[in-house]
């Protein structure tokens, strides 16, 4: 009978249990530091759009020309016809491509209207950023203007 090996396990066990222990310990006391760019608390929009989206529409790789982890999901004045875009493919239910995680029914929902919000509060609070969308010619131009017979 070999000997040797219930000997060397019990030490390979402890050696694992230890590299565990001090692992957590790490982890433990080094709690996640939001990076800058983060440092507001995240919306659930913004969650959803960087657990879904910003895999591709980053900064970098820009599929469809398109980087939502730079636009600001809360403030969407500031890319108004990124999150016009957007909130189509959302309604849609065309992004992400096939294939792709995506999210639930009531997440797409609530994404959608919770969007949908913001860019006609935004539109509201500045209708001369819609005679600039106009401009564009555009086929998803203010689709929530439309819904809502809004003449702006
Ligand atoms: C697996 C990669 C991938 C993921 C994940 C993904 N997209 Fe895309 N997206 C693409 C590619 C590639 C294109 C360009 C080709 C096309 O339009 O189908 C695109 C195009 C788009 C466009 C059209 C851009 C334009 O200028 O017309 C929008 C809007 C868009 N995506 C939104 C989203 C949103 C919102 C999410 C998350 C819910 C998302 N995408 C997730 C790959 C992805």
């Amino acid at each position: 009978m070999d000997l040797r090996m219930p000997a060397r396990l019990p030490s390979a066990l402890a050696a694992g249990l230890a590299m565990l222990w001090l692992g957590g310990a790490y982890l433990n006391a080094r709690p996640q530091q939001p990076s800058a760019a983060l440092s507001s608390p995240v919306s659930p929009d913004r969650a959803l759009v960087n657990q879904y989206c910003i895999r591709c529409h980053n900064d970098r790789t820009k599929a469809g020309g398109l980087a939502l982890d730079t636009a600001d999901i809360e403030r969407v004045t500031a890319s108004e016809e990124v999150w016009e875009k957007a909130l189509v493919k959302l309604r849609m239910r065309a992004m992400p491509p096939p294939g792709a995680a995506r999210p639930d029914e009531r997440a797409y929902d609530g994404l959608v209207s919770s969007l949908e919000a913001k860019l006609d509060r935004a539109a509201k609070a500045n209708p001369e950023i819609c005679s600039t969308c106009r401009s564009t010619s555009t086929t998803y131009f203010r689709p929530t203007m439309r819904a809502t017979g809004s003449t702006t």
